[in-house]
């Protein structure tokens, strides 16, 4: 499998202190890569970095093969690298299916729908049922008609996953998608997830529960403070003493 996303020394400083120091790692495509490590060892920065949303000061960040480092988030949204943040942020108001619709590409007006509107009433109703697929694949069908704010956390997670999927991502990087989720319901988000390579999509999961998280993925990085410390199979990692020492030997970090 080819390298879809490759970050190289990333590093991003606020102030004095190195949020992400020297990063470098490689997403393989159609992968489920884990970047693990406790609060504030910088994953959700990294993730910022390699989605423009955050300025790196050294580095770079390939995707595809393709330089984007500096790129805005929008440009790096186009060529099919998507992000989830840790809070999620629907548009409340909006259904479920509404909010779905609203991140395909095509959505957008056109002056050219008011003269041909059947065209765009077969493209809206196709639109639709792309939607409703999507939805069934993230187990939020039955929810089309609710409005997003009555939905529960993982519930939440799962329909960013959805709006990336309908934005036609092949690369979506998941910002603790299991955070604030109770552990049966971590598991569901996590299977539906890993159910979505199967569309030859590629994930990019950042967590801190390293216990749950780990068995659904095909390669980890661990991040402690900045710097990466391990890499290697789940098992590897997750018998490192490194990263022992750093999820058990820390209060903080658990
Ligand atoms: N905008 C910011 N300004 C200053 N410090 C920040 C900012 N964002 C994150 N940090 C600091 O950078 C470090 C890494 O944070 P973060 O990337 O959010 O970690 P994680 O996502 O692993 O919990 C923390 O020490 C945090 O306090
Ligand atoms: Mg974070």
């Amino acid at each position: 499998m080819k390298d879809l996303l490759v970050s190289e020394n990333l590093t991003k400083t606020f102030g004095g202190l190195v949020a992400v120091n020297q990063v470098s790692l490689t997403v393989k495509e159609n992968s489920l890569t884990l970047l693990i490590g406790p609060n504030g060892s910088g994953k959700t920065t990294f993730i910022n970095c390699c989605t423009g949303i955050l300025k790196p000061d050294g580095g770079k960040v390939l995707f595809d093969g393709q330089d984007i480092s500096g790129w805005p988030p929008h440009r790096i949204w186009e060529v099919g690298f998507v992000r989830t943040f840790q809070i999620p942020c629907p548009f409340q108001g909006l259904t479920v299916l509404d909010n779905v619709l609203g991140a395909m590409r095509n959505a957008g007006e056109s002056p050219l729908k008011a003269v041909a509107k059947t065209r765009w009433v077969e493209q809206e109703e196709r639109n639709v049922e792309k939607a409703l697929d999507i939805l069934g694949r993230v187990g939020l069908d039955k929810h089309w008609d609710k409005p997003s704010y009555t939905l529960g956390a993982a519930h939440l997670k799962m329909l960013e996953v959805a709006r990336g999927l309908a934005a036609g991502a092949r690369l979506i990087a998941l910002d603790e998608p299991i955070g604030g989720v109770d552990p049966a319901r971590a598991d569901e988000i996590l299977s539906y997830v890993s159910g979505l390579k199967e569309l030859g999509l590629t994930f990019l999961v950042v967590e801190h529960r390293i216990d749950i998280a780990a068995s659904y993925a095909d390669y980890v990085y661990a991040l402690d403070r900045g710097t990466l410390i391990a890499k290697g199979t789940p098992g590897e990692v997750l018998n490192d003493p490194r990263v022992i020492d750093v999820y058990l030997g820390r209060e903080e970090a658990c």
